[in-house]
């Protein structure tokens, strides 16, 4: 059943007279008459303004990793609060935040703070060209970096014929063509194409900016020996292997894909399950490279370890550090994975996972994806299809196929139930619409 959306459509007629597509972010719009505005968000559920409730697995694209509202994390915010907001100064925190950091995460030698994971990147990308005195940096096809120029480059894979090079195209308008000639695209998990690039571009690269699980991109992952290749290359050649957590971090493992892959970044970004949703990032590293940092590299900003995130921070860390908390999300989407096997091999739809139990990403083809390119051939219009119906069934995940299910620690067995009964009205709903031929087949 369709959800009533009467009053979110009508915020949506007056917000759109002084919001650009009536929302604050490109990614928020999800068409005039599906936009949704939330009234609360509580544990793993949301309400909007309407009054429909969702099980949601966006969490805003990964940060409210203890669940909405966390008690716990709240009231440390608020403790926060009393300290003061920013001073244009340090705090004592600053450093008990970071030696958790340290802890939890052992290639993270020294810290510094910035607000978001586009943010944090940035200033790994400088120091990471500061420290080896080159302009130049290879990045994964279908990874997102965030929103600054040099990794604002994308393959449009929709358009992609499936023969010959795909197109690296801007991401947005007002950006500069020249920057593109700064960066280099290699295909996850293939070492000779890696080795290739750094041959032909020798002595030009600052680093391998890398995603071992694509956030952005289904969750593909890097098989473990990939990653350990990578980094024997980026030694071999001299290159600096800056590995991009912004969404894995705390949330794949306490030390995120960093401890599961075993493998030490020189330098590393971490940021959604931070400080569960209060704005904070990480940009992290080896010793020798972080000392840049006031020694010839720029770093700062007004809002940097504002001390309401910075308490959430402390908060969140010692949870996810402390408890069980990632066992039971792990142990969360192990099941939700299982439970969807059943409705669709119920039915002989071929289908695979891929990336962790805690981001996977459902992906209609047998054999899961080993990079980008493998995405076009799977069945990704029934994946968007469906998606619309589990928004109106009361389950919440992106629009779009390439983005991961995400789960909190608040994720329950009500959850679940809630769920799986919502995915198979989903999928039975999209067969039916393949069946009277209003939905075209991709793969
Ligand atoms: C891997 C990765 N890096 C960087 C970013 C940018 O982070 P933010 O949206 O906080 O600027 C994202 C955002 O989704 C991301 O997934």
């Amino acid at each position: 059943m369709p959800r009533d959306l009467t009053r979110s459509n009508e915020h949506f007629k007056k917000a759109v007279t002084r919001l650009p597509l009536g929302v604050a972010s490109n990614f928020r719009y999800w068409g005039d008459d599906r936009t949704i505005y939330v009234k609360q968000g509580r544990g793993a559920r949301v309400e909007d303004i309407d009054g429909n409730h969702y099980v949601d697995y966006r969490l805003g694209y990964g940060p409210a990793i203890l669940g909405y509202a966390h008690p716990e994390v709240d009231a440390a915010a608020r403790e926060g609060m009393d300290v003061g907001g920013v001073f244009a100064l340090a705090t004592e925190r600053e450093f008990r935040v970071a030696e958790r950091i340290s802890k939890m995460v052992p290639a993270a030698e020294l810290v510094r703070y910035s607000n978001s994971g586009t943010e944090a990147v940035m200033a790994g990308l400088r120091l990471a060209r500061a420290y080896t005195g080159r302009d130049e940096y290879i990045i994964l096809e279908g990874s997102y970096h965030g929103l600054f120029d040099a990794a604002m480059w994308y393959t449009p894979m929709e358009k992609w014929s499936q023969s010959g090079e795909p197109e690296v195209a801007p991401y947005s308008q007002g950006i500069p063509l020249g920057v593109r000639s700064f960066a280099h695209f290699v295909q996850a998990n293939d070492l000779n194409q890696l080795e290739e690039t750094f041959k032909r571009t020798a002595g030009r690269i600052a680093c391998l900016l890398i995603e071992p699980i694509m956030g952005n991109c289904l969750g593909i992952a890097a098989d473990p020996e990939y990653l350990r290749g990578a980094r024997a290359l980026c030694d071999k050649y001299g290159v600096l292997l800056f590995i991009d957590e912004v969404k894995t971090g705390f949330r794949v493992a306490r030390g995120g894909v960093q401890q599961l892959y075993n493998v030490h970044a020189d330098i590393c970004t971490l940021a959604k399950a931070v400080a569960n949703g209060y704005p904070i990032s990480v940009v992290a590293g080896r010793e020798e490279i972080m000392r840049k940092f006031g020694k010839g590299v720029a770093h700062g900003g007004t809002y940097t370890a504002h001390s309401v995130s910075l308490a959430a921070a402390e908060k969140c860390l010692e949870i996810l550090d402390e408890t069980d908390a990632l066992e039971r999300i792990a142990d969360y989407g192990t099941r939700l994975m299982q439970g969807m096997t059943k409705v669709l091999s119920a039915r002989n739809i071929a289908h695979s996972f891929v990336g962790h139990p805690s981001m996977l990403g459902l992906y209609f083809d047998a054999q899961p994806p080993r990079n980008y390119r493998t995405w076009k051939s799977s069945d990704y219009a029934f994946y968007d299809a469906m998606a619309q119906v589990l928004h109106d069934e009361g389950v919440l995940c992106e629009p779009d196929s390439r983005e991961p299910w995400f789960i909190s620690a608040a994720h329950d067995e009500s959850c679940l139930n809630d769920t799986l009964k919502g995915f198979e009205v989903a999928v039975d709903a999209t067969l039916e619409a393949r069946a009277s031929g209003q939905l075209e087949k991709h793969g």
